[in-house]
């Protein structure tokens, strides 16, 4: 059985590697191979991935860097299409809701290879997010659709999607979490950024709708620095974040007194997130995670596909106005902070559930 994985922004890289490893179980009946995109390219946004979660070199590296979502699409599907017809797989492998998971998914699709989408079903129900794009359409042509969370199965059935390719297995995100605990335990970043557990918040921010306009960058500004006179900010800078701040000429307004850092490599980013004393944020992978932690979470949107993280999680959902986010950030930093559950199947063994549903069907099948 001949599977590719494809894998081209930092979140994929996290999710891929759990699998990745899942499937050394199945070594003498699988060949497992990876296809980096390259949507994500930086050192800081691809490689130290791969280093850090023990990941081999990509099999095939497309090379497609940034672009308007028509060219890197394009691209992608152009790219990944001779791969496809050279390796002929049995199966590919999209996990999340990038567009490099879309652009396979089409291709794949129109070839006749069949897909298994990791982390399906999961809805913001707003159309203007990319990412809901990405993820109605790659489950409208998966024939394997793995699920982290309950909702997210009702969510499918509503779109018509037969419930037998349907599979409830838990979040490979939170794999990913789990096996590399000790090291997070162990990571030195606390230290070397001069920080105390416990007494520190940080910030990470990416979604086009609250970085893509100069209004909303300058509210963060204001927001970072009211909240850094209570306590210490930390602000791991990504790339479409730092380019919007240089395009707008908005460097002038960042606050002195914030740490504002580049994007910071896993093991050391999940150790902040673990021993911070709240995380704000606007990232999908990352109100998992802290749900998973017990961190307090706010998420700066009007909605989350992952809504477990809301219902049961430490995450709050605080819409974009900044002002009214100060406020619920100074409340949960004076201490009214909620217990959260972890959601079911979070159990660092999600992706051997994905693989053995793969090994399986696909014994049967050629039976
Ligand atoms: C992408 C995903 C988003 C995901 C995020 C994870 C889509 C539509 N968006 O958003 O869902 O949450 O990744 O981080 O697929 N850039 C660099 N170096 C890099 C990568 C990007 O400088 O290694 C800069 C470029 O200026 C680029 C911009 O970031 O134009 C945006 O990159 P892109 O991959 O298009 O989207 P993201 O915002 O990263
Ligand atoms: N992450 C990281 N370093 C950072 C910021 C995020 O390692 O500086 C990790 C984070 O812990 C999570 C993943 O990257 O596992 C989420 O990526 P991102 O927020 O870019 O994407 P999203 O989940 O929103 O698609």
């Amino acid at each position: 059985m001949k599977i590719i994985s494809i894998v081209g922004a930092r979140p994929n890289f996290i999710k891929i590697a759990p699998v990745h490893k899942a499937f050394g179980k199945y070594n003498d009946i699988v060949a497992h191979k990876i296809c980096h995109t390259g949507q994500h390219f930086d050192e800081k946004m691809s490689k130290v991935f791969f280093d850090e979660l023990e990941m081999p070199k990509p099999d095939f590296y497309l090379g497609v860097g940034s672009g308007s979502h028509a060219l890197q699409t394009a691209r992608i599907m152009m790219t990944f299409e001779k791969v496809a017809e050279s390796e002929k797989p049995d199966l590919i492998i999209v996990p999340g809701d990038v567009n490099s998971t879309m652009a396979c998914s089409i291709v794949a699709s129109k070839m006749g290879i069949k897909i298994a989408h990791v982390e399906a079903g999961l809805r913001s129900y707003d159309r203007e997010m990319p990412e809901e794009i990405n993820r109605v359409l790659t489950d409208l042509l998966s024939d394997y659709l793995f699920v982290t969370e309950r909702g997210a199965i009702d969510n499918l059935s509503r779109e018509g999607i037969d419930s037998r390719k349907v599979f409830f297995t838990g979040n490979v995100m939170i794999d990913s979490l789990v096996y590399y605990l000790p090291k997070i335990d162990s990571s030195g970043v606390l230290g070397d950024l001069d920080l105390t557990a416990g007494d520190f918040v940080l910030v990470t921010f990416h979604r086009p709708s609250n970085v893509d306009n100069t209004g909303s960058l300058r509210a963060l500004f204001e927001f970072l620095e009211r909240i850094s006179r209570e306590k210490r900010v930390v602000f791991p800078v990504h790339p479409r974040t730092k380019a919007r701040i240089k395009s707008f000429g908005l460097e002038g307004l960042i606050p002195d007194n914030i740490l504002m850092t580049g994007p910071i490599g896993y093991i050391d980013f999940l150790a902040l997130v673990k021993n911070s004393a709240l995380v704000v944020t606007d990232s999908g992978g990352i109100q998992e995670e802290t749900t998973f932690l017990s961190v307090p979470c706010i998420t700066v949107r009007n909605n989350t596909e992952r809504p477990v993280t809301v219902e049961i999680g430490t995450n709050f959902l605080a819409g974009t106005n900044l002002e009214s986010v100060g406020v619920l950030a100074l409340d949960i930093l004076s201490g009214n902070i909620k217990k959260g559950t972890v959601p079911e199947l979070w159990d660092g063994k999600a992706a051997q559930r994905i693989v053995d549903v793969l090994v399986t069907t696909h014994k049967r099948i050629n039976k």
